[in-house]
């Protein structure tokens, strides 16, 4: 109806679509996740984390053998962003599971598993299926979900909301960087205030302070992004390479681009390059390679040579001033420079020029951005 439609256009605001307002809005959406969770001096002076949902249950979090994350789509790619900061910080082993996958093989989840259920809707049925058969194998449940009364965050023994603000696009967007910060945040946590680790702690939550800075400056590629749309218009495939932090940011830069710019897209990990995936490498195939600053740098700038030796076409995302080191004096067809954070948190930052990149694509080839073919906001059904 025509009121619904206006009241459609208030609620995008300035927005066309429902995707490019939640990508822009991800400064306020990545403010309100850690508004009274983080706490910098003050009487006592240490920085911490204060995850009210969770306190009850830390001491049982840290006496457990292992931490499993379980969900589905960009939930699972953001779980897999921070699974690397969480093993870091609390040393227990961290494994990884897709909800469908867990449940076809009835994976073992024992009682001294931490069972962490990660879904924007908490309404996902796999994830809700997986959630009850950790239940029944008696592990510790925890939720991260962005919808308060929701059937995960109900019949999970405790959780942490991520507090986003509604998400209305399909695609998932601004629950993506938030349930990162959490699950960053729920490392902190974990990791208690082990003396080894202070000054690593400590520069984290100083990063998670100036993140919504980060991503508002990143949001500036808006244009940039656009006119890579424009070069990218017309192809029939984007590979994506990343690799530590940033595998994850690779699988969900190219679910993006296949979810609404239905485009087919792969997110490699770019140390399995020789297994397989340099077979594909031509003049004609574009290749986003994520090379940003990090333990694994040099590794990537090597890929980033080997790509170039079989002639690939590049493009290379890296840290402000790195564009030199990893351009090869002009091979690469383009460079996306973002700012440097902490390690551990710069997939909050690289997934924004990807998100940007997916949506330009979309509206550039004319399909539904909020809406794409096929899929829906929340599979209800297995
Ligand atoms: C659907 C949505 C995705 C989402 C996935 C998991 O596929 O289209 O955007 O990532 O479900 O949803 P959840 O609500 O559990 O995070």
């Amino acid at each position: 109806s025509v009121l619904e439609m206006e009241v459609e256009q208030i609620n995008k605001g300035n927005y066309e679509h429902y995707m490019q307002k939640e990508i822009h809005e991800q400064p306020e959406s990545l403010t309100t996740t850690m508004r009274g969770r983080l706490i910098r001096g003050g009487t006592c002076k240490a920085k911490t984390v204060l995850l009210g949902g969770l306190k009850d249950h830390l001491k049982t979090i840290r006496r457990s053998r292992r931490i499993v994350f379980i969900g589905c789509g960009t939930s699972y790619n953001a779980a897999l962003a921070a699974r690397p900061i969480l093993e870091e910080l609390s040393g227990i082993p961290v494994t990884m599971e897709i909800a469908s996958d867990l449940l076809d093989r009835q994976g073992p989840i024992y009682r001294e598993d931490t069972a962490v259920f990660v879904s924007q809707s908490g309404e996902t049925a796999d994830t809700l299926h997986a959630l009850e058969y950790a239940l029944q194998n008696g592990a510790l449940c925890v939720g991260i979900t962005n919808t308060v009364g929701s059937v995960i965050a109900r019949k999970t023994h405790c959780g942490v909301h991520i507090n986003a603000g509604a998400e209305i696009g399909v695609a998932s967007t601004k629950a993506y960087t938030s349930q990162i910060v959490v699950m960053a945040m729920l490392a902190l946590a974990i990791g208690g205030d082990a003396i080894s680790n202070q000054a690593r702690r400590e520069a984290i939550i100083d990063c998670l302070f100036d993140l919504p800075n980060k991503v508002r400056e990143v949001l500036k590629l808006d244009q940039e992004m656009k006119d890579l749309a424009k070069l990218l218009i017309a192809e029939q495939s984007l590979l994506m390479f990343g690799r530590g932090y940033n595998y994850a940011t690779a699988l969900e830069g190219s679910l993006k681009v296949k979810e609404v710019a239905l485009m087919h897209s792969e997110g490699i990990l770019a140390g399995e390059m020789k297994h397989g995936p340099l077979a594909l490498v031509d003049e004609s195939l574009p290749i986003v390679v994520i090379a940003t600053h990090d333990a694994c740098f040099s590794k990537q700038q090597s890929v980033i040579q080997q790509l170039h030796a079989r002639k690939g076409r590049l493009i290379v995302m890296c840290s402000r001033g790195d564009a030199a080191a990893v351009s090869l004096g002009g091979a690469c067809s383009r460079v996306i420079e973002v700012p440097q954070v902490e390690d551990c948190l710069q997939p909050v930052v690289n997934i924004v020029p990807l998100q940007l990149l997916a949506y330009h694509l979309t509206v550039l080839r004319g399909y539904n951005v909020d809406q794409p073919r096929n899929l829906a906001k929340s599979v209800t059904t297995e």
